[in-house]
């Protein structure tokens, strides 16, 4: 850190010690300080701007006025440790350890199986933590809010918000715990029926109790330093930035004056992302945290007065203490802002956000603003010169001259009235999700009449997410006054305002009609929401309103996931200490709940490392002309940059190159490096290197764009059985369309992260590296360095979260990494931010499918003629395989006789996409859907009767030949139909929908046969080391990587099955590729199947040579055994070994008995919509599951929640944004929505089949890693049903264009109404659009 004599002594506190720094630089944020300067990697970094919940610690702070202490939980990524002068820090390393003892809630999330990787565990802890030492018995909705600003891309949530519910008050009721329904609603002879069946994940009574007087206390140093407060301003140097904070109001007034250009900083959420992601830097900064008037609550019969300092969850405390003592008719605008506080961002951010840094940032897409801008509050402003009021109005909104505040002065306080008796207050938000999401339109309307009237005496709207501010439709408003509060109004309200604001066709954004469509939308239900309180003071004055419409004004609840996991137990005859079958806890599950499981960034640095941070191409396509480091080379700490030419070896593989030589392909392809000696230093530098590129024609973005152009990697791939000719000329009708398919983000919540340590001799390198495939690593640095790969060793300890997008791009980056290190001599870190990470690494293929279906009336499907196209991007990585299994497994469950499938992969200047879990199954098998739903719309038949009628149902043979047998398709079926009461629930839907007209249920239930493997044996070879140590202990080595799937626990229930020995002699430790060579990577779900196999074998070949001794002395102990073993000098190490299934594909032929065994299953989603915002709610899934024997069902359930929920994310939610020249806009969570807590169903149940055998797979277990993913596609399919409900009412055709994901965009527009007719089609050839569908 940077230093300078004139700065102050930065105090505070971390888990109790006092933390003196001297050199405190204003730039720097308490996440880095953590991590790099004091050394807690508890503490995670995964997104750096706020979202994602990984790096929360808590702040306490104890206030001299009140006397308290008060608790908060904060992004540490986004607060400048500058702020924390008096504060005290408590992070996951402070709550408990294994060294000490651990805290209940690292306990029960780490019994409760709520960890897999592990990485976002860290700061799920801490804000369970934060909410429980304000809260010891928290309710549901304080829960769930405390939960939405942490993202977990494992689990599927249900497992940890269980573990939090454990600290929440009992209730009379079961809540559906471990039930198919209520207690209260129980059939008497259920219980008896599912007797066989084991509901229970772990022992709650284990759990120890929470104990508050354990807690840390609040340093005594502290309180004194708070009641003592110096009123000298304080001052911290940095640098490029210094900060200054003030003690009183009037230093604070006269520092504005001296400096007016100076940001005043307090939650930093908005200057702080300016400062991380625009480069933005300021030399002063002014926190005015101690003056205590910002803080001030004046609360009087007009109104309240509060402090601009006051955070967002002080705001929403006080105002809901307001509403709860005053008529509802005085607080419709305390109200309307409380919606809104309950859904903005996430806790974490709340906590942190200021209410004056919130209103001066004045953003877009503020939700705020809007509704304290309609409700004539006052901004109370000072300066040196005096204060003054500023109305807080459109024209302040706009950023109009004279309406803002001038540099010198400083926002006091804000003054937000109270309502009068015949004004209206609603606030309306739109988000790609329900909650810690920027809203893509968000509204504030107030309307006031004359008394006991409908006449319009004011009317103002404020829309948010329009332009370039929040935008007013004043003119429209003015319009309005004196008129009527009827339809008549309404509709001209709608028109007026469609004309008044403007959205020009290519706004930044997109979805330009959708957003049009929005404001008419929010404006319909303010209006029936006022004619319904109208209607409410006076039943007779004003007209009925249907109940049918009333429905849509209720917004969805915010509820708690909860549901039922049943697996069987084992058998009542194996032995207690035999692991296999039991629900055994993640091996590093305590480690991960406090912050002790180390990953690739936790490592400490070594002396001389450098940090390596990557320029990339702005280009899609272009020749580089030339490259200038120069400025970048004298940049402060910068050691080297490195380039092509800089390879020892080959630079890359295939079309793939490591260092852009001579031209670029794709935006975001690596052109240079550069080392410094941090990462910041490396970062600023690499903005200093200027690249010279000449455009190069053609430019191709999307799936049209390649087949204009014929650009396709690899020949077609094609598969056939019968005689497509002939059935189509018999079938009684014909159905052609096409499905558009969008792709995903691997979103893991560690980013892809190596660090390279070059040793003394022989060239040898050590890579420490998150990867799925630490050979493949292995292999790429030795190509590119030229030397053999017995030099690379390459380590992995844990990797958090993979997803297919560690399995090939690992080997890359560590190829640049090695270089780096090669040229400078000096160990390498490369750790990928977030936004290089989505925009350099690729995901899963962007799917375009056409279809041609010839079906009988009753709906029996006689022929399929399918094309697929997927988007590869610019180089081949896995695309042909992925084609390959899209076409493999494209026919599901369904048997069709005569059916053709082709594919092809289209070449692009998009960055090369790659594996994702499900391999083309989630979009293959989609498409099928897709049309097996049209032809029951076209058949009006229900789809899954169609579904039934198509399944197959007897032994048979699969599209490649392979044969098998249906039985646990159907089994899955059935079991799935009966535990969701489907027809029960499905006339339920209907009836719902007969009486809501703007919101629709849908229910749907979708069958699954997912081969799990590779089509090439090699693929399925697995090695293990097994070493015995003459105290007995065990340590186990395999060729599996933990990826967060449990494989290493499953390793140790196997090792000790096969040992005889209880699970805590068994130790594994990193897998290196010393230990285990030539290992293929850990996917296609058979990574515990196979690795399992080959320490089995290892364990086997012990124990056959354990075996004499062991029956010469049958009562000795397992240490004897050993021991004597050693005396008789017999290797108590060895090998295991497994060939792997026989697999090979005759493309040729079209035939392969290619996979090992099948897993079926079945998922029934219900959600509900509304129609008018294409919002919608999981209200329920059940999912049944054929895992045959679980070695570890909560392992196996986990897999199935958590791929569920990243399926659910897959097909409705997930966005990737790409502007017509191929840059992708959506780079961080900011923009890119992958599920959060609030998206789990309502009721979220998963059962595993009662057991059949599986002789292929060891215990007859079976791999379910992935298949879960495509059932996510159940709740698109409900989604489907819901807007079909809508469409038929609304007259419209049965069949339209659904693409996926469901977006809230694409249900609304979906749900045809005289809302989306109001909006004029824009030409899409006229102008450019913001963004455009790459399949
Ligand atoms: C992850 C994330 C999610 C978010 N989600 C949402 C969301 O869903 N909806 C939404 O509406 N917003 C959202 N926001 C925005 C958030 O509400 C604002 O960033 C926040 O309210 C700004 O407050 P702050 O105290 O952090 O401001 P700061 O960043 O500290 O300051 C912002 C600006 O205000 C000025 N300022 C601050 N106080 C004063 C004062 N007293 N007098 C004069 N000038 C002052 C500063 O000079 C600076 O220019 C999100 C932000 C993040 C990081
Ligand atoms: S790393 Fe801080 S919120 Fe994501
Ligand atoms: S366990 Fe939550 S991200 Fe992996």
């Amino acid at each position: 850190m940077s230093h300078s004599k004139e700065s102050d002594e930065l105090i505070f506190f971390v888990n109790g010690k006092k933390v003196i720094e001297r050199n405190a630089d204003p730039e720097v944020n308490l996440l880095f300080y953590l991590r790099k300067v004091i050394r807690l990697t508890g503490t995670k970094y995964s997104c750096g701007g706020g979202d994602c919940g990984a790096c929360t610690v808590m702040i306490s702070r104890y206030h001299p006025v009140s006397e308290k202490i008060s608790h908060f939980s904060v992004a540490a990524c986004l607060v400048p440790i500058c702020s924390l002068h008096g504060a005290a820090v408590t992070t996951v390393e402070g709550i408990g350890s294994t060294k000490t003892r651990i805290h209940p809630v690292q306990e029960r999330i780490a019994k409760g199986h709520g960890t897999q990787c592990g990485f976002c565990t860290p700061g799920m802890v801490m804000s369970i933590y934060t909410l429980l030492r304000s809260h010891p018995e928290p309710s549901m909705e304080q829960i769930m809010e405390t939960l939405s600003g942490n993202l977990c891309r494992c689990t599927g949530y249900r497992a940890i918000v269980e573990s939090v519910k454990s600290f929440g008050p009992s209730s009379s009721c079961c809540q559906m715990n471990g039930r198919w329904k209520c207690c209260l609603d129980e059939d008497k002879n259920e219980p008896k029926k599912r007797a066989s069946l084991c509901t229970k994940l772990y022992e709650k009574e284990e759990f120890q109790p929470l104990d508050p007087t354990q807690e840390l206390i609040f340093p005594p140093e502290l309180m004194r330093m708070a009641k003592d407060p110096q009123k000298r301003a304080l001052t911290f140097r940095g640098e490029r930035t210094t900060w200054i904070a003030p003690g009183t109001l009037k230093d604070l007034l006269e520092l504005k004056m001296k400096h007016p250009s100076a940001p005043l900083v307090i939650g930093n959420t908005s200057l702080g992302l300016a400062m991380k992601f625009k480069d933005v830097s300021y030399p002063i900064i002014i926190s005015p945290a101690r003056i205590l008037e910002l803080f001030a609550v004046t609360n009087t019969k007009e109104g309240l007065t509060l402090g601009a300092g006051l955070s967002l969850t002080q705001v929403k405390d006080i105002l809901a203490d307001v509403v709860s003592r005053l008529p509802k008719e005085r607080t419709q605008m305390y109200c309307a802002l409380l919606k809104h506080l309950r859904t903005l961002a996430g806790q974490q951010i709340r906590n942190m956000a200021s209410i004056g840094g919130h209103i001066i940032s004045r953003q877009p897409t503020s939700d705020l603003n809007p509704v304290l801008g309609v409700g004539n509050c006052i901004l109370n402003v000072a300066s040196t010169e005096g204060t003054q009021q500023i109305p807080l109005n459109d024209r302040f909104l706009a950023r109009l001259p004279g309406a803002s505040l001038k540099p010198n002065q400083v926002l006091v306080s804000v003054f937000v009235p109270l309502s009068k008796k015949w004004e209206f207050v609603s606030a309306f938000r739109q988000a790609p999700r329900h909650q810690n999401a920027l809203a893509v339109v968000n509204a504030g309307m107030r309307v006031v009449f004359k008394e006991n009237t409908s006449t319009v005496t004011d009317l103002s709207i404020l829309y948010g997410g329009i332009g370039t501010t929040v935008v007013s439709a004043n003119k429209s408003c003015q319009q309005l006054i004196g008129r009527c509060w009827d339809e008549e109004l309404l509709n001209e309200a709608c028109r007026m305002v469609l004309e008044e604001i403007s959205l020009p066709p290519s706004a930044p954004g997109g979805m330009v009609n959708y957003r049009k469509t929005l404001t008419t939308s929010f404006l319909y239900k303010f209006y029936l929401d006022v004619l319904r309180q109208l209607k409410m003071r006076d039943p007779c004055r004003y007209p009925d309103i249907s109940k049918n419409l009333l429905r849509i004004l209720e917004d969805f609840p915010l509820t708690m996931p909860h549901g039922m996991q049943s697996f069987k137990a084992v058998d009542s005859q194996q032995p207690l200490r035999d692991p296999v079958g039991r629900p055994i806890m993640h091996q590093s599950g305590i480690k991960h709940a406090t912050g002790e499981a180390g990953f690739c960034d936790d490592m400490s640095a070594l002396a001389e490392e450098l940090f390596l941070a990557v320029v990339t191409s702005s280009k899609p396509h272009a020749r580089i002309i030339s490259l200038d480091a120069s400025e970048a080379l004298a940049s402060p700490g910068v050691v080297d940059v490195i380039t092509a030419q800089d390879v020892p070896g080959d630079n890359g593989r295939e079309e793939e190159s490591l260092y852009a030589q001579d031209e670029v392909i794709c935006v975001g392809q690596i052109v240079c490096a550069v080392a410094a000696d941090s990462y910041a230093h490396a970062k600023q530098a690499t903005k200093r290197v200027k690249v010279l590129y000449k455009d190069v024609e053609p430019v191709i973005v999307t799936v049209q764009d390649a087949l204009r152009y014929e650009s396709f990697i690899g020949p077609e791939k094609k598969l056939e059985q019968g005689n497509l000719q002939s059935a189509f000329q018999c079938v009684d009708q014909i159905l052609e369309g096409e499905v558009h398919f969008g792709g995903q983000e691997h979103f893991y919540m560690e980013t892809q992260s190596v660090r390279v340590v070059p040793k003394a001799e022989d060239k040898q390198m050590d890579i420490y590296v998150s990867s799925q495939d630490a050979a493949f690593t292995q292999e790429m640095v030795a190509r590119t360095l030229g030397i053999p790969k017995n030099r690379i060793n390459c380590h992995v300890k844990r990797v958090g979260g993979a997803f297919g997008g560690k399995s090939s791009k690992p080997g890359l980056l560590a190829g640049v990494a090695a270089v780096a290190a090669h040229k400078t001599g000096r160990p390498i870190r490369f750790i990928l931010e977030r936004g290089d990470d989505m925009l350099i690494t690729g995901g899963r293929h962007p799917l375009l499918g056409k279809y041609k279906i010839g079906f009988m009336n009753n709906g029996k499907i006689k022929a399929a003629d399918i094309q697929f196209y997927i988007n590869g991007g610019c180089t081949p990585d896995d695309s042909e395989l992925v084609i390959e299994y899209a076409l493999l497994k494209l026919e599901n469950a369904y048997k069709i006789p005569n059916l053709r499938v082709r594919g092809r992969v289209c070449k692009t200047n998009l960055p090369s996409n790659t594996a994702f879990r499900g391999f083309g199954f989630p979009q293959g098998a989609f498409v099928t859907e897709t049309w097996v739903s049209a032809v029951a719309a076209k058949c009006h038949l229900p789809p899954e009767k169609v579904r039934e009628l198509n399944m197959y149902k007897t032994i048979d043979r699969t599209i490649h030949k392979q044969e098998f047998d249906p039985k646990n398709l159907i089994r899955c079926w059935e079991t799935c139909m009966e535990n969701s009461s489907y027809y029960c629930r499905k006339k339920a839907v209907d009836e719902f929908n007969q009486q809501s007209f703007w919101k629709k249920r849908g229910i749907a239930i979708i069958p699954m046969k997912f081969s799990v493997g590779f089509p090439k044996t090699f693929y399925y070879q697995a090695a293990a080391l097994v070493q015995i140590y003459t105290d007995g202990s065990v340590l186990v080595a395999h060729g599996g990587v933990e990826l967060g799937q449990g494989i290493n626990t499953k390793m140790i229930q196997v090792a000790s099955r096969e040992l005889k020995i209880p699970m805590s002699y068994i130790h594994l430790d990193e897998m290196n590729t010393m230990t285990v060579p030539n290992t293929v990577a850990t996917a296609g779900s058979v990574g515990a199947d196979v690795n399992g196999r080959a320490v089995q074998n290892a364990c086997q070949i012990l124990m056959e040579r354990l075996e004499p001794i062991m029956s010469r002395n049958p009562n000795g102990t397992w240490e004897e055994w050993v021991n004597e073993a050693f005396i008789q000098s017999i290797s108590l190490s060895t090998t295991g070994y497994f060939r792997g299934y026989k697999a090979d594909m005759d493309w040729e032929k079209g035939e392969g008995d290619i996979y090992p065994y099948f897993v079926f299953g079945a998922a029934c989603s219900e959600v509900e919509i509304d129609c008018l915002t294409g919002a919608h709610k999981n209200i329920r899934t059940d999912i049944v599951m054929d895992g045959s024997f679980s070695i570890n069902p909560a392992v196996d359930i986990g897999q199935i929640e958590g791929a569920f929920v990243q399926g659910l994310g897959l097909y409705t939610l997930e966005e990737l944004r790409y502007s017509p020249e191929g840059v992708l806009h959506t780079r961080g969570p900011n923009q890119y929505k992958i599920p959060s807590v609030t998206d789990v169903p309502e009721e979220f149940h998963v059962s595993l089949l009662t057991p059949t055998e599986n002789p292929k797979a060891i215990y007859s277990s079976k791999g379910l890693g992935e298949a879960a993913m495509f059932l996510g596609s159940s709740v698109f399919f409900a989604i489907a049903d819901a807007v079909a409900a809508a469409r038929k009412e609304r007259g419209l055709p049965p069949i339209w264009a659904m693409n996926s994901p469901a977006t809230a965009e694409l249900i609304r527009m979906a749900c045809e109404d005289q809302f989306t007719n109001l909006v004029p089609q824009t030409d899409s050839k006229c102008c450019k659009p913001w963004s455009v569908p790459v399949a």
